[in-house]
């Protein structure tokens, strides 16, 4: 048994690689190495990057993307390793995003969802989102719908700390 330890930070050179390899793993349509970059170069957006020490490996366990809008924040993209999943790294990341936005005075935090996505549905409901309405085929590649998901950043009760996020098995 060893503790899954994870340190959240910035985008560092060499994440790349994997962060992309992760999205492969992740998406239908993933997002290429291009739209990463530009990204980073984006001033309204912001990306964090989650590693885990875990049996004495350093990887990237996940990351997140997301927009800062004035007030609002608009989650863009996360994804977590698929080894990984299920062990509260994707909470952990989420939580890290909405205590830096509250920082920075926002107040409303959105996103998109796949209709089918039911595992990062029930994430979001777990932090408060509410389905606030739907895009009618906003994906491209099955024209499946969107939900658009929203909460109050003010009503999220966030932990302290985002480190440690289990102790368990698990073969990475
Ligand atoms: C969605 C995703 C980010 C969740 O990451 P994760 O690290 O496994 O999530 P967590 O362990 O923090 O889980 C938080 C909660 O989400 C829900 N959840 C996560 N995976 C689930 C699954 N497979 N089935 C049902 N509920 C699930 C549960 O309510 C879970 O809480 P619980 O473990 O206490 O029951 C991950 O499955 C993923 O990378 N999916 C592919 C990319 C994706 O769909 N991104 C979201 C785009 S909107």
């Amino acid at each position: 048994m060893e503790e899954i330890k994870l340190e959240i930070g910035e985008y560092e050179e060499g994440d790349l690689r994997e962060i992309v390899a992760i999205e492969r793993d992740s998406f239908l349509t993933p997002w290429s190495e291009n739209i990463f970059l530009n990204e980073m170069t984006c001033p309204i957006s912001r990306m964090l990057v989650g590693r885990s020490y875990h049996l004495q490996k350093r990887l990237v366990a996940a990351y997140l993307v997301y927009w800062s809008v004035e007030d609002e924040i608009h989650i863009h993209n996360i994804a977590v390793r698929p080894e990984l999943r299920r062990n509260g790294i994707a909470t952990r990341m989420l939580e890290e995003a909405l205590r830096r936005s509250r920082r920075e005075d926002a107040r409303r935090v959105t996103l998109e969802v796949r209709r089918s996505n039911l595992p990062a549905q029930r994430m979001y409901e777990k932090f408060g989102f509410s389905v606030k309405g739907v895009r009618p085929g906003y994906y491209s590649d099955t024209h499946e719908d969107a939900l658009i998901m929203c909460a109050d950043l003010q009503m999220i009760p966030l932990a302290a700390d985002a480190t440690v996020v289990k102790s368990g098995g698990g073969d990475v």
